[in-house]
């Protein structure tokens, strides 16, 4: 049996998120510069795209550049931010026809104007679809993440929007970039580093995580499928047991 069919249809996870690495060492490995490695990557984003969308997953997030990443040469920071104006541009119709809403998280204030509009543009654009949410994690960090949802709500408390005895994770959860997007169940992590780089640290609290030796740029619709795979071999027991 392959691996598609040995997935349970029923027991698709709603939302997986991905941290999609090795760009660099792909394209290095074969003599290249890194910024091919990306342009490369662009072809596993479309397989997982594919993937997601196919097996029903609803929410797909994908870690695309973090806070971290500035401090990239500038050649590279200026490549990605091309990358992403070109993506989006070639990739319009695509998103219509299949369905594919666009999302973003991140701090976004940071990018690039003309890439900003470029994003505003894909989200009104594809703001009616709804077979799949894609997510794009951009200038995106947890802590920040995570430090300006408290820097709002205390800004809430003193205006007395909420009392400080309201503060709960559900109330917290409505502060973060993700307000309203379900928790990940599944966690991939491409290029064999086994850790979170501040990716969605409250929100991947119960998630399961796989991480395969394979770099992004090799990852086709068949890894989707065995991470999925593997997740539903798993037991999620949520801290009870499994009585
Ligand atoms: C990690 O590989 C990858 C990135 C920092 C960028 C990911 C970007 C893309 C796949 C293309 C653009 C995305 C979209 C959504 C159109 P790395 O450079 O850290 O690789 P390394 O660890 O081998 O150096």
């Amino acid at each position: 049996m392959s691996v598609l069919e040995q997935i349970d249809k029923t027991k698709v996870p709603e939302h997986v998120a991905i941290i999609m690495d090795g760009n660099g060492r792909w394209a290095q490995q074969r003599g290249n510069q890194r910024i091919f490695g990306h342009k490369n990557g662009v072809k596993a984003v479309r397989a997982a795209t594919e993937a997601a969308g196919e097996l029903g997953v609803k929410y797909l997030t994908l870690y695309a550049f973090s806070t971290e990443n500035w401090n990239r040469p500038k050649s590279e920071v200026d490549a990605l931010m091309g990358l992403l104006v070109d993506t989006i541009n070639s990739e319009m119709e695509t998103l219509l026809k299949n369905g594919i809403r666009i999302l973003t998280i991140g701090d976004i204030g940071m990018l690039p104007v003309r890439v900003q509009q470029k994003l505003n543009d894909v989200i009104e654009k594809t703001s009616k679809c709804n077979a799949i949410t894609t997510i794009l994690a951009l200038s995106y960090g947890s802590r920040l993440e995570i430090s300006e949802a408290a820097k709002r709500m205390a800004m809430d408390v003193l205006t007395g929007k909420i009392l400080p005895e309201q503060i709960n994770p559900e109330l917290f959860s409505g502060y973060l970039y993700t307000a309203g997007i379900p928790d990940p169940e599944l966690l991939i992590r491409t290029s064999g580093e086994i850790r979170l780089s501040n990716f969605l640290l409250w929100q991947l609290a119960y998630t399961e995580l796989y991480f395969t030796t394979v770099l992004w740029p090799d990852f086709s619709k068949e890894e989707f499928y065995k991470a999925v795979l593997d997740y539903q071999k798993r037991e999620r027991r949520f801290g009870k047991t499994s009585q």
